[in-house]
């Protein structure tokens, strides 16, 4: 067991073990099925508290921080958020760089967690490769000053904190997966998830997403778009191009859209990440047929996205 014993690590350990969904009424006939990790269950409502959890605490376990110290990240506000609690959970102090672009309702969760948000102001709400550009060279800035980066761009550990997601994937599903799809920031849950799968004996087709507004993936040519923890503007650090069978784009509207029908049809509230990912699992189970299984990630939970023009105002 690696979780270090800073006290009562109980809500820690309720990070994980969510729900595997098989979707019904917005998928049409004459697919295969489409199932979705539902992680807007976790404490923070995504599933980056896993990677949260993982980094924060193998750090505390190395010695590379201790309670009282300061950890820094540049963050649109999931990972900030998850950070945020895990660090408040262990004792750490905690700096998220983030922007204006970014929901509100998680630049809010931050600073109740207790963080310190550095706000970088973008133009006109959009998120540009230039904006990540100047929030990470803040981040970096604080490091220079004796913060210690979380690095959720980089760390192994993200990884690793991505794996039981794909190992209980497999057991839920009974390790009869064909493909499985998902939007990609760092590309750590997408290829976390795969690792878990592999390590239990499942390889499925693996299909990386970005919305079709910011095709760098696909295209080399990056753009403004409004799907929050994708499509960051440079090639995700996690993200295994050989392992991939298909990098695809998905349209951000259709996205938004399914993301309206699968809370009012399937009683599924999520982010717009997973509108986007349910969009493009749809289209591979239409193209995999009747009898194949699409699995794709639900990263979060729509209650982050109140205020903005997701569900209307
Ligand atoms: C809402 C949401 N969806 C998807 C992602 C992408 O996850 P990853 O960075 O693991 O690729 C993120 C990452 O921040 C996110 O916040």
């Amino acid at each position: 067991m690696w979780l270090v014993d800073v006290g009562d690590q109980l809500l820690l350990t309720a990070v994980g073990r969510t729900p595997l969904v098989r979707l019904e009424k917005v998928v049409p006939e004459g697919c295969g099925a489409v199932w979705l990790k539902l992680e807007s269950g976790n404490p923070t409502g995504s599933y980056k508290d896993r990677m949260a959890v993982s980094v924060l605490c193998r750090a505390i376990e190395r010695g590379d921080v201790a309670p009282g110290d300061r950890v820094v990240e540049y963050t649109g506000g999931s990972t900030g958020t998850s950070l945020a609690f895990v660090a408040a959970r262990l004792g750490l102090g905690f700096v998220a760089v983030s922007s204006d672009a970014f929901a509100k309702e998680k630049l809010q969760s931050m600073r109740a967690y207790g963080a310190e948000v550095i706000i970088e102001a973008s133009e006109d709400g959009a998120i540009t490769p230039d904006l990540i550009a100047r929030i990470r060279s803040r981040a970096m800035e604080l490091v220079d000053e004796g913060c210690w980066y979380a690095d959720q761009f980089g760390s192994p550990d993200v990884l690793l904190g991505y794996e039981p997601m794909g190992a209980e994937i497999a057991e839920q599903s009974g390790g009869a997966v064909d493909v499985i799809c998902a939007g990609v920031g760092t590309g750590g849950a997408l290829m976390g998830a795969v690792g878990g799968l592999e390590a239990a004996g499942v390889r499925p087709a693996v299909v990386a997403l970005e919305p079709a507004q910011s095709p760098l993936l696909t295209t080399g040519v990056g753009g403004p778009h409004q799907v929050e923890g994708i499509g960051v503007g440079f090639e995700p650090p996690f993200l295994d191009r050989a392992r991939c069978a298909e990098i695809r784009t998905v349209d951000q509207v259709r996205a938004m859209d399914m993301c309206r029908r699968l809370a009012a049809e399937e009683g599924l509230f999520c982010g717009s990440s997973t509108g986007l990912n349910v969009c493009a699992a749809i289209e591979l189970a239409r193209e995999y047929g009747p009898g194949s299984t699409v699995v794709t990630l639900g990263p979060d939970n729509g209650l982050k996205y109140l205020a903005g023009g997701l569900f209307g105002r």
